[in-house]
């Protein structure tokens, strides 16, 4: 590996077969919990305007300050490989005129997603998530529907091992209030603060509440909460989410510092954690302002976004989910070439035909293909030799038994589907 020329960027990989077992079984679990849920399917560009995320995201949050993989194009456009998939969702409902639809829209994706981020366990600079939007309705039921949905699909994915930590926000109103206090108290004790969070404290300092440094935990645990400063209207909302939780007996934690680490928020956050490694599986919340942001137009949203490799990971580990190994029964051999010509045509007949089967066309030796045959366990071998091709017929063998016996070429996908 270390004297190959060229390795894969850090923090990204390859998806290798058995990789894509998993990451299939991810997408048919969400596929089909978004189609029962009505959610219809959209897929943004990978690139985007760098400024969607600098507004949309916002300019002082990590993922926009030093995530964000960006490139001019030779026309001078400022691009950027897109970190997350709820501002480019924003921008496609406007722009595809989805205020015209009946409301609330329902829209989920499935795809890469790239943050420059210090690469570890976990963490990577491309990875996938799935997601779930519900556009243009503001209703508490709607942040429970989308929590239960993300709780849905872990469940039928078999992983029982989280939790559920919820918070609110409030609106900019009642965060402005909570800002100010935090910012009061925190001044008071700076000199603590990490190097980050004492920038943080002037451009951002809500961010200050999702720093990792051990001693910010400790002064921002001691300091003010935002519930405290919730607005009567903001605190409704929270209270009836809650309520609407414990009426479904989902159990969840009051996580009061959990901010989030996007500005778009409004309300309700919440994360979806591992409790053995606390990473988020599926995260999301309320962002009634980013329409107002990104379209200079009103519009109500709630979402969430999961992580496909984090959630693969757990269903490998754990051993969950075993990919099958899906051996064909069937191996077409053959010799000479007349024999090779006829096997192509007789494989192409029978995948027609749905049915799957390995060849090795390639090689010349019988003995190196009935070798391969019996490495991937084929129960019946056809093979096809020069006298048989100049016969039209092939020889049809069961492998278990050793018995064999000649079929015409124009019976052979009859014969062939009798036996499967
Ligand atoms: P996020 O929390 O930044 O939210 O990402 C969503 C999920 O993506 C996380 O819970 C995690 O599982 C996964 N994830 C994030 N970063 C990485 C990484 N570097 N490597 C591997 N997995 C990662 C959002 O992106 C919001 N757009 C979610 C949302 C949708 N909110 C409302 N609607």
């Amino acid at each position: 590996m270390a004297n190959l020329k060229f390795q894969r960027p850090k923090g990204m990989h390859d998806l290798t077969p058995l990789d894509w077992e998993y990451f299939q079984k991810i997408f048919n679990v969400v596929s089909n919990i978004a189609k029962i849920n009505n959610f219809e399917r959209i897929e943004t560009p990978i690139l985007e305007k760098r400024e969607l995320f600098e507004r949309g995201v916002g300019e002082t949050t990590e993922i926009v300050e030093k995530e964000m993989y960006c490139l001019k194009t030779k026309g001078g456009d400022e691009l950027c490989l897109r970190p997350e998939g709820t501002a480019p969702v924003v921008r496609a409902y406007f722009e595809n005129g989805f205020s015209e639809f009946p409301q609330p829209v329902k829209l989920w994706y499935f795809g890469p997603f790239f943050r420059h981020e210090t690469p570890q366990a976990g963490r990577y600079r491309q990875f996938w998530q799935f997601g779930f939007e519900i556009l243009g309705e503001k209703d508490y039921i709607l942040d429970a529907q989308i929590i239960l949905i993300s709780l849905e699909i872990l469940k039928e994915l078999k992983i029982e091992d989280f939790i559920l930590k919820i918070n609110s926000i409030g609106n900019t109103c009642c965060r402005g209030y909570f800002k100010k206090g935090l910012v009061h108290y925190l001044k008071k004790r700076k000199g603590g603060l990490c190097q980050n969070c004492k920038i943080r404290l002037e451009k951002n300092p809500l961010r200050i509440l999702d720093c990792k440094d051990e001693k910010c935990r400790q002064i921002v645990s001691q300091g003010p909460q935002i519930l405290d400063y919730l607005c009567e209207e903001c605190k409704n909302h929270f209270f009836k989410v809650l309520d609407t939780l414990e009426f479904l007996e989902i159990p969840f934690e009051l996580e009061p510092f959990l901010v989030r680490g996007l500005d778009y928020y409004t309300n309700t956050v919440f994360e979806i954690q591992e409790k053995q490694s606390n990473l988020a599986l599926i995260s999301g919340g309320r962002y009634d302002g980013l329409g107002k942001i990104i379209a200079n137009k009103d519009l109500p949203g709630v979402g969430a976004a999961g992580g496909v490799e984090r959630i693969a990971e757990i269903l490998k580990e754990k051993k969950i989910f075993l990919p099958k190994e899906k051996f064909p029964k069937i191996f077409v051999a053959q010799i000479g070439e007349l024999g090779k010509k006829w096997a192509l045509k007789i494989c192409q007949q029978l995948r027609e035909n749905k049915i799957e089967i390995f060849e090795s066309l390639g090689k010349d030796s019988l003995k190196a293909q009935l070798r391969l045959a019996d490495k991937i366990k084929a129960k019946y071998v056809i093979l096809i030799g020069q006298k048989e091709a100049l016969q039209e017929s092939a020889i049809l063998k069961d492998m278990e038994t050793g018995k064999q016996k000649e079929i015409k070429f124009e019976k052979i996908v009859k014969e062939i589907k009798k036996l499967l």
